[in-house]
C-alpha cells in the first residue's frame, strides 16, 4: 500500500446554472434526449472573467481550510486540467499567483478526464518517497470556453468546476491499496482540440472553422471508455486482493450515466454504491472525481477505513483506476 492520507477536500462550482431547457433554446436538442442519452440535467458555467486557476484556487483554499492549513504550507501543487489558463506557464503557477504564494513545486498534468487520478498517483509517489510532505492535488476545468456552442453533439455534455484534495503521508492505516494507469495515443484524434498548439497554430482560418473547440467521435469514446474503465477497475480490485463487495463507494469519472453504469456492471458493483453528481454538473473532465469525493465526504458517506474505487477515462486516450482505503 502507498500510505497516504487525504486530510481535506474542497470544491468550487460557478454560480450560473445552464439547464437542458436553456440548451433547447440554443441548439436543436431536447431535455428528453439529453437526459436519456447522458443522464445530465444541468451544468455550471463560468463567467467570462473566470479562468481555470480561479476555480482551482477556491477549491484548494477550501480543502486547506478543512485540513487546518494554508495553501502556503503546501510544498507541492499539481493541477490536472485540459483547459489551462494559458499554454504556458502551467495553470498551477497561475494558481500560485492567484493565491499569493511561492516556492512550492507547481505543475500541471494533462491527462484529460483521467487527470485527477494521474495527479493523485504522482502525488502519492512523491509523498511515499519523501520528495513531498504536503501536496495539493486539484482537478479543474473551464470546459465552456473550449466547447462549440453550435455543436449539439458536444455542447450539451460539458460543465465547469474544480475539486481539490490536500494529501499527506499516512500512518499505515490509509492509502492507495492498488492502482493502474495507461494510455493509447494512437487514438488521440478521436477526442481532441485541433488548433492552438504547434501542430495547428491559431489563425483566422482555425477560428472560422472552430478548430479551437472540442472535436469528438462520441460513439468511439463511449465504446473505449466502458471497456477501459471496467477493465482497470477489475484489475485494481484484484491487485488490492479485494472483492466488489468490499467497496463502500464507487466513484467513476462522470461523463455519461450510460458509460458509468456499464463500467459499474463490469466491475461487479451494485447500483446503490455508485456515487453520482453528473446530473447536476455534466462532464467537468478532470474535476468530476474530486468534486464527487468532496460531496461524498460532506454527506458523511466516507469514513476512515472505507474502501473506495475510483476510475476514469479521457482524451489521449488515457485511463486509470485506484482502490483507496480512506
Ligand atoms: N440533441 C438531439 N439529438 C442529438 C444531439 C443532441 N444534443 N446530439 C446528437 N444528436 C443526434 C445525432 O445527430 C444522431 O442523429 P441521426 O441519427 O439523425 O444521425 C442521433 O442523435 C444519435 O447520435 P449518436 O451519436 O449515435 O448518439 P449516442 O447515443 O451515441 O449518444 C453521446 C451520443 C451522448 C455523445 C455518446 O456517444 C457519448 O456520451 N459518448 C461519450 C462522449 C463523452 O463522454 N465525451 C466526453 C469526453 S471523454 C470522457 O469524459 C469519457
Amino acid at each position: 500500500m502507498k500510505s497516504i492520507k487525504v486530510i481535506g477536500t474542497g470544491r468550487a462550482l460557478p454560480e450560473k446554472v445552464l439547464t437542458n431547457f436553456d440548451l433547447e433554446k440554443m441548439v436543436d436538442t431536447s431535455d428528453q434526449w439529453i437526459v436519456e442519452r447522458t443522464g445530465i440535467r444541468e451544468r455550471r458555467i463560468a463567467d467570462e472573467n473566470t479562468a481555470t486557476s480561479d476555480l482551482a484556487a477556491v477549491a484548494l483554499e477550501r480543502a486547506c481550510d478543512k485540513a487546518g492549513m494554508k495553501p502556503a504550507d503546501l510544498d507541492t501543487i499539481i493541477v490536472a486540467t485540459s483547459t489551462p489558463d494559458t499554454v504556458y506557464p502551467a495553470t498551477a503557477c497561475w494558481l500560485q499567483r492567484r493565491l499569493g504564494i511561492a516556492g512550492s513545486a507547481a505543475f500541471d498534468i494533462s491527462a484529460g478526464c483521467s487527470g485527477f487520478l494521474f495527479a493523485l498517483e504522482v502525488a502519492a509517489n512523491l509523498l511515499v518517497t519523501g520528495t513531498a510532505k504536503k501536496a495539493g492535488v486539484i482537478g479543474a476545468e473551464v470546459m465552456s470556453k473550449v466547447v462549440n456552442w453550435q455543436d449539439r453533439a458536444t455542447c450539451v455534455l460539458f460543465g465547469d468546476g474544480a475539486g481539490a484534495a490536500v494529501v499527506v503521508p499516512g500512518n499505515g492505516s490509509s492509502g492507495i491499496l492498488a492502482s493502474n494507469w495507461g494510455c493509447d495515443g494512437n487514438l488521440a484524434p478521436l477526442l481532441y482540440q485541433p488548433a492552438g498548439g504547434t501542430r495547428m497554430p491559431t489563425s483566422e482560418k482555425t477560428l472560422r472553422e472552430m478548430a479551437h473547440t472540442v472535436h469528438m467521435e462520441g460513439n468511439q469514446v463511449f465504446k473505449h471508455a466502458v471497456r477501459a474503465m471496467g477493465n482497470s477497475s477489475v484489475k485494481a480490485l484484484q491487485d488490492a486482493g479485494l472483492a466488489a463487495a468490499d467497496v463502500k463507494l464507487f466513484i467513476p469519472h462522470q461523463a455519461n450515466i450510460r458509460i458509468m453504469e456499464e463500467a459499474r456492471v463490469r466491475a461487479g458493483i451494485p447500483p446503490e454504491k455508485m456515487y453520482v453528481v453528473l446530473h447536476k454538473y455534466g462532464n467537468m473532465s478532470a474535476a468530476t472525481i474530486p468534486v464527487a469525493i468532496d460531496e461524498a465526504v460532506e454527506e458523511g458517506k466516507l469514513q476512515d477505513g472505507d474502501i473506495i474505487l475510483l476510475t476514469a477515462f479521457g482524451t489521449g486516450f488515457t485511463w486509470a483506476a485506484a482502490v483507496l482505503r480512506w
